[in-house]
């Protein structure tokens, strides 16, 4: 691979014109579509038959374990592999035979980056900003200084994490239409992903659209709109994550004051009694607690718990007969 983690976007010698191109018009077609797509590798890993849809403004995580297929996804999407069979369209066009006009509106943050070695992260943005006129410098130090990134010093001494800044700041500063981020907030302390997510809502919210790969349910959640799930190389779910967190169950417990007013809690929807204990109840809370929480404010409430299943419980288990 090319040392920068974004060549693909270095035949774009003026961004404001690709910016403008991005807008109105190109905006009828998806970000991205993929209908069909197949790569099989020798070994008999790689992406069977898979169709997705991503559309303007979102943020879409791509989940999987290790060796599910995103990364094989993401080089398809880039043209950096090629599909067996199916087609892989950006902004409607043609991956492969438009990829030059197609890059110049994306961002990318491959998995396994590859940086100029000898050159400061301050000498790489400035190497990156002539190949595309901008940003200015001073867009690039608020970058370093938000993500808390040393400019100065050889990309070759820095941090695993400060490389992934590098390669995240490069993807991003420019504002392109589309980020593809290959499991982006890899070695990230957990100040600078909370950061990183802001950025990346705030570009889905400016209409922008993010495609970022993950192999941890609750981080992507914490960023984006939908996520889709893949294992052994298929999709075999596209879900909102605002459905995922309403399939949750709650495990609730509750005592009140001599046990009395319990019985307005059993009727409630979505609410189960798994035990009674003195003084109160075990409940199982499908959905949102308000009910509940309103039932109880009239209540004389001794104690209360509330233990919320991980994401990755309740998503997971949903597809365990599915996926295996
Ligand atoms: N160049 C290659 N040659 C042969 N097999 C490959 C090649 N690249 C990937 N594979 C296989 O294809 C499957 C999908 O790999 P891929 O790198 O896309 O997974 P991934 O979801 O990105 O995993 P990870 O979370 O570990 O990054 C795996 O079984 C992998 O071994
Ligand atoms: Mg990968």
């Amino acid at each position: 691979m090319r040392p920068s983690t974004l060549a693909t976007r270095a035949e774009a010698p003026d961004p404001s014109r690709a910016r403008r191109a991005g807008t109105d018009a190109t905006r009828s077609e998806a970000p991205i579509a993929l209908t069909g797509v197949t790569k099989v590798y020798r070994g008999g890993g790689g992406v069977r038959d898979l169709s997705l849809e991503v559309g303007w403004g979102e943020v879409f995580g791509f989940l999987g374990p290790n060796g599910a297929g995103k990364t094989t996804t993401i080089r398809m999407l880039l043209d950096l592999i090629r599909p067996q069979s199916g087609s892989v369209r950006l902004f409607g066009l043609d991956a492969r035979t438009d990829a030059v006009a197609a890059h110049r509106r994306l961002g990318y943050l491959p998995g396994e980056l590859a940086l100029y070695e000898r050159l400061s992260a301050r000498e790489t943005f400035a190497h990156f900003a002539r190949l595309r006129g901008g940003p200015d410098e001073a867009t690039v130090e608020n970058w370093a200084r938000e993500l808390d990134l040393e400019l100065d010093r050889p990309v070759r001494v820095l941090s695993r994490g400060n490389r992934q800044k590098v390669g995240l700041i490069g993807a991003m500063m420019n504002e392109p239409d589309l980020l593809v981020l290959d499991e982006p907030t890899v070695g990230l302390d957990p100040l600078v992903q909370r950061t990183v997510h802001r950025r990346l809502r705030e570009a889905a919210t400016a209409g922008r659209t993010v495609f970022l790969s993950s192999h941890v349910l609750s981080e992507v959640a914490e960023v984006a709109d939908r996520v889709g799930l893949i294992r052994d190389g298929r999709l075999i779910a596209i879900e909102r994550v605002s459905e995922i967190r309403a399939r949750a169950v709650h495990a609730v417990e509750v005592r009140v004051g001599a046990g009395a007013g319990l019985a307005a809690l059993e009727g409630l929807g979505g609410v189960t009694v798994r035990e009674r204990i003195e003084d109160g109840l075990r409940l199982e809370v499908v959905g949102s607690l308000n009910p509940i929480l309103a039932a109880l404010a009239g209540l004389d409430v001794l104690d209360l718990s509330v233990h919320e299943p991980s994401l990755e419980e309740v998503f997971l288990s949903y597809y365990d007969g599915i996926a295996r």
